[in-house]
């Protein structure tokens, strides 16, 4: 099973969770790559399942710059596909997490649980979450 997880992340929050969503996801048998966004050349047509990763930005949306060209360039092959959507968050309230569930529903994706949110840093229980939802998301 080829899992990816590919993230952005502008202070390295989101990366925390990403590394520990990944070992998760390898605990459980996936043979998991990581991106960050910028290094992801591929097709996520080569991957089984894919965790996105972006922390909330702007007024509640999704980066700008990067992230979002990124995923709108690529929301048109998820359709069916078994997806998790994770991000780091500081004064919000979730609400660029449920535009982005929605969205992706939207495209009849088949998204795992919702998506896992960490205020800013993950600390040692915070991590043990991300990981914990990497190896349920591998075995979904
Ligand atoms: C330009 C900018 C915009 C942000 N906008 C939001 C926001 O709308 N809602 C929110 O909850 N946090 C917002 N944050 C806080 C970040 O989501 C938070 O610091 C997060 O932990 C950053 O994770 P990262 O290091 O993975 O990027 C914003 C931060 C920055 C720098």
């Amino acid at each position: 099973m080829k899992i990816a997880v590919i993230y952005w992340s502008g202070t390295g929050n989101t990366a925390a969770m990403a590394e520990a969503i990944a070992d998760g996801a390898k605990e459980n048998g996936g043979e998991v790559s990581l991106f960050s966004v910028n290094e992801f050349s591929g097709s996520i047509k080569d991957y089984d399942k894919v965790a996105f990763g972006c922390s909330a930005m702007g007024d509640e949306v999704l980066e700008e710059a990067e992230f979002e060209p990124f995923f709108m360039s690529i929301e048109n092959d998820i359709s069916g596909k078994k997806i998790a959507l994770f991000g780091s968050y500081g004064w919000g309230d979730g609400q660029w997490m449920r535009d982005w569930e929605e969205r992706v529903n939207d495209k009849n994706a088949n998204l795992y649980d919702t998506g896992l949110m960490i205020n800013g840093m993950p600390d040692d229980d915070g991590k043990e979450i991300c990981k914990e939802f990497g190896k349920n998301f591998a075995a979904y």
